[in-house]
């Protein structure tokens, strides 16, 4: 692990070439807390520790790169969801961000349900011990293996997606004998995503059934006619890394305007819906998400109010998050190698993983924060993108980012805010060996979704 010096890149504001980047920190070793999981500090000799362990000694012991996760944040965040909303309504972690049976188990220990979308997720749900009753199957195109399975296991409800699953769904709960909790995922013409909010035409999309045209309105007739469905309410999730709340305000009154129109129209009156998930983390020190209990305030608030003018009884409301939970309570662990000052451009410092353990920053332009983490430095900030090792120009993990311009290969940097998305999205391009998931709690740390081999490899490869 030399430390060799080597040309410092182009490092101030006269120098910088586009990009979409904030002035530097005004110190670089000073770790922003809306970034970093709770437990995350630098020890006396600067180094970053979590949990109480210094980074140096997780490389060593579990390798670079690799995703850490702060399971006492992780247990808290679940708290902190749970008690915002309270007993009145259900909080429903969205496997899809992250899901492990270590995972799986400390939702079941902190009270709450779990949201999956595929045989997969359902499987390691069931695996870990959560309860049928406690899980939400969601999908645009579940399989009828998956819905079999689902059914059988008796799981607590089913978002049904089209009139096609409305009627399979009812046939395979029927030839179980059962009937099924079902709610239907309607989409309510708007969408949001993070400061931008838009409410017409996006209908225009795979997921649910448009309230418009009274499609909506046909789904539910259908559901209610048939004896294998058990509708229990309406489902609706808008998008994804929203901080405002407008785009729920407006999903959330025509949800209730649903609901009145189905009293109506069948003298029912639902007792359930679901705003889904889609709440914003911080990514970079720009961001600024909402706590917990804004959010259980406004949505209950928007819910109560339109019911009580629509004269219905308060239904019970549940929410998704998955980023929210565990967005914010792992980092990712890399080592640094190569690095390449571009003259009048920025330098690239390339890291020992890339888009195989985050596909995020090329699939969707997403922005996140970096720091070197084995050390501090007083080193000038130097402009930087954080690329991975693999085969392609866009395989990029920071896009512009500001590191002490001594930094050298062999330092450790981390990468916040990548508990979401990250190990869930990963995947083997190059023959890339996904990362670990290592859980950091008290002084201890044990791995939960151990390092792919180039046995794994090869054992999928039969040759
Ligand atoms: N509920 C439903 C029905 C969803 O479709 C989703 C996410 C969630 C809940 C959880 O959303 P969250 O609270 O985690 O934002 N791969 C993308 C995100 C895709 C989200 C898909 N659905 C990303 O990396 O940003």
């Amino acid at each position: 692990m030399s430390r060799s010096a080597h040309p410092a890149g182009p490092r101030h504001a006269d120098v910088l070439p586009e990009g979409h980047y904030s002035a530097p920190a005004a110190d670089l070793n000073a770790l922003d807390e809306k970034v970093w999981s709770r437990t995350v500090t630098r020890d006396a000799d600067g180094a970053l520790t979590v949990g109480g362990i210094a980074v140096a000694r997780l490389a060593e012991e579990f390798g670079t790169p690799a995703y850490f996760l702060d399971e006492s944040d992780f247990r808290a965040r679940c708290r902190a969801w749970a008690d915002a909303f309270g007993p009145a309504a259900d909080v429903f972690y969205a496997g899809k961000a992250f899901l492990s049976r270590a995972i799986v188990r400390w939702l079941k220990e902190e009270g709450l349900n779990l949201d999956v979308c595929s045989g997969g997720e359902l499987t390691t749900a069931l695996d870990a011990g959560m309860p049928a009753e406690r899980i939400a199957f969601h999908g645009n195109n579940k399989t009828v293996a998956e819905i079999e399975r689902a059914v059988e296991a008796g799981v607590g409800r089913i978002v049904l997606d089209s009139f096609q699953e409305i009627v399979r769904v009812a046939h395979i709960a029927q030839r179980h004998g059962v009937r099924q909790r079902v709610q239907i995922r309607v989409t309510v013409g708007v969408e949001a995503h993070t400061h931008e909010f838009i409410a017409t035409a996006h209908e225009d999309q795979k997921f649910g059934i448009a309230l418009a045209d009274g499609q909506a309105a046909e789904a539910v007739r259908r559901a209610l006619s048939l004896d294998g469905l058990d509708l229990i309410g309406v489902h609706s999730h808008i998008g994804s890394q929203i901080f405002d709340m407008a785009g729920f305000e407006v999903s959330a009154r025509r949800v209730v305007q649903l609901l009145a129109e189905i009293r109506d129209e069948h003298g029912v009156e639902l007792p359930e819906i679901d705003l889904g998930g889609g709440l914003g983390i911080a990514y970079t020190s720009d961001d600024d998400p909402r706590e917990p209990h804004e959010i259980a305030k406004a949505l209950s608030d928007i819910v109560t109010r339109e019911c009580e003018s629509a004269k219905l009884r308060t239904p019970r409301i549940s929410v998704e998050p998955g980023r929210a939970i565990v967005g914010p309570t792992a980092f990712t662990l890399y080592e640094v190698g190569t690095i390449k000052p571009l003259e009048g451009l920025r330098t690239y410092v390339s890291v020992d993983g890339g888009m195989s353990d985050n596909i995020r920053t090329a699939l969707y332009d997403a922005e996140y924060s970096v720091a070197l983490v084995s050390r501090t430095s007083d080193a000038e900030p130097m402009l930087v993108r954080v690329v991975g090792k693999h085969c392609e120009s866009g395989d990029i993990v920071v896009k512009d980012a500001f590191l002490p311009a001594d930094l050298a290969p062999g330092d450790l940097i981390a990468v916040p805010a990548t508990g979401a998305y990250c190990r869930s999205m990963a995947s083997n391009y190059n023959h890339a060996l996904r990362p670990p998931v290592v859980a950091v709690r008290d002084g201890e740390a044990r791995v939960i979704v151990r390092r792919e081999t180039e046995e794994d490899l090869l054992r999928l490869d039969v040759g």
